[in-house]
């Protein structure tokens, strides 16, 4: 069990982060009663939290550890006496303040200029992670692919497939892509030519492929339009121009 010390107490955050009144008027008077017993009617959640990264998380308050599935849903108290129900418990699907009480560092990056619209409550974290599971990132530490499949749920234009490929897709759109928000356009980890020389940076540079771009480099990014606009791969050019 991994104790994980919240700056400030959850009932307090819950306050603070700016839950509904009537989230906050569900759970007036709620108790904290562990989640033992939630097993009897949400079987399938109960089975699938037992190996997530969260079932080895607690938090303090209240003079008890608060674990499993209370750290995310809160105080069951009332859910339980009324023998489970709606409107009783927090339910996080709109609410994405559940996760920044812990996660407070991610509430900055969707601030940033460029970002997911999870703040503007388009998209919650669970579009891309999931909730319950074992692998809360819905991908696992061995191939990157899932990530991808993620993001084509939204993204069809880049699953391709294409005539010609570009290897670093493969690698993860996390490789230029900072997926929670960037301060670059279209959330890139970086705007400039450095995006594509981390990887194309050969002995004799400025020769690149087997052209010289010294000539070209000085005057636009890489991916400026009569360059390598298609990023993603292409299905005319094998140079990926357009
Ligand atoms: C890390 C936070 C977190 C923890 C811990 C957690 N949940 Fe959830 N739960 C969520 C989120 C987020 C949703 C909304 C799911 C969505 O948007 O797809 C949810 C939804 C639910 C729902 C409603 C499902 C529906 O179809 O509306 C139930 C029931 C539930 N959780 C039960 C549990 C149980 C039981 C546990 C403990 C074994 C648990 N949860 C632990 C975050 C959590
Ligand atoms: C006696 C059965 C029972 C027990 C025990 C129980 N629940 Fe539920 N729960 C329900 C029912 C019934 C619903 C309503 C489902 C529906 O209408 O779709 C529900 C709904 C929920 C929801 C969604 C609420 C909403 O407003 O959308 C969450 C979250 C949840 N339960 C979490 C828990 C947790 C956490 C525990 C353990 C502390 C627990 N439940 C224990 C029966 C139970
Ligand atoms: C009570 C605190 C708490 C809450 C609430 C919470 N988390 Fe976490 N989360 C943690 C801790 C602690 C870790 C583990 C960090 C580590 O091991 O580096 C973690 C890990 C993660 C990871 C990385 C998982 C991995 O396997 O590497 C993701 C993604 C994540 N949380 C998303 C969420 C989302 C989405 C929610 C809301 C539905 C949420 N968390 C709610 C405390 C919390
Ligand atoms: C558009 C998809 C997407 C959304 C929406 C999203 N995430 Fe993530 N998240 C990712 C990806 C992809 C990674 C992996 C980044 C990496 O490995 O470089 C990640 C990594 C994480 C991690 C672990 C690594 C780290 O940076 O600490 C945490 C924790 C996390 N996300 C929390 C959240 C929370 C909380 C939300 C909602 C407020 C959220 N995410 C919404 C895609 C998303
Ligand atoms: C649930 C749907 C959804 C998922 C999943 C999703 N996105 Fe997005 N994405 C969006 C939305 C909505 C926008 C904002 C579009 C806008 O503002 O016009 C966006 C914007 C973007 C942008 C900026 C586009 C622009 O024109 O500025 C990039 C890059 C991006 N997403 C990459 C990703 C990556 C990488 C993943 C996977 C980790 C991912 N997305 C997962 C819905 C999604
Ligand atoms: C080799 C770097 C690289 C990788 C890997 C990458 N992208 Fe991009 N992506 C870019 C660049 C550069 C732009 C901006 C193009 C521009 O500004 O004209 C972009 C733009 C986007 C946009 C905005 C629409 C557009 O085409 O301009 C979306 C959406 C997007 N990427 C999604 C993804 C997804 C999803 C993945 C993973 C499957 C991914 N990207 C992988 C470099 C990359
Ligand atoms: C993660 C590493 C990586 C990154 C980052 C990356 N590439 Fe690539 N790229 C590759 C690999 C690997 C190949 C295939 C081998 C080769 O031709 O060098 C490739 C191939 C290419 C090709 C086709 C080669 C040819 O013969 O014309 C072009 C064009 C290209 N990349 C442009 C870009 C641009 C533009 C960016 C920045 C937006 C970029 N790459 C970022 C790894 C990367």
């Amino acid at each position: 069990m991994i104790l994980f010390l919240l700056p400030i107490p959850l009932a307090s955050a819950m306050k603070d982060e700016g839950f509904s009144p009537l989230q906050m008027e569900a759970l007036k008077g709620a108790k904290y009663v562990g989640s033992e017993s939630c097993g009897a009617c949400h079987e399938k959640e109960v089975k699938e939290f037992q190996t997530s990264t969260h079932a080895r998380v607690s938090v303090p308050g209240e003079g008890m550890q608060i674990q499993d599935c209370e750290m995310c849903h809160g105080p069951a108290g009332l859910h339980m006496d009324a023998g489970g129900g709606k409107g009783n418990i927090l339910n996080p699907t709109k609410d994405v303040e559940t996760c920044f009480q812990c996660h407070t560092d991610k509430k900055m990056e969707f601030s940033q200029p460029f970002h997911h619209p999870v703040l503007e409550g388009k998209m919650n974290c669970t579009s891309c992670h999931s909730a319950h599971g074992t692998d809360v990132r819905a991908w696992s530490a061995t191939t990157l692919k899932g990530v991808n499949e993620t993001c084509f749920d939204c993204h069809k234009e880049q699953r391709g497939p294409f005539v010609f490929e570009h290897e670093a897709v493969r690698e993860g759109c996390m490789t230029c892509h900072q997926v929670h928000g960037s301060m670059h356009s279209k959330m890139l980890v970086a705007r400039d030519n450095n995006l594509c020389l981390r990887c194309h940076t050969q002995m004799n540079f400025p020769v690149i492929g087997k052209q010289s771009h010294a000539g070209r480099l000085p005057q636009a990014t890489c991916f400026t339009a009569g360059c390598h606009t298609a990023v993603h791969g292409s299905n005319f050019d094998d140079h990926l121009r357009y």
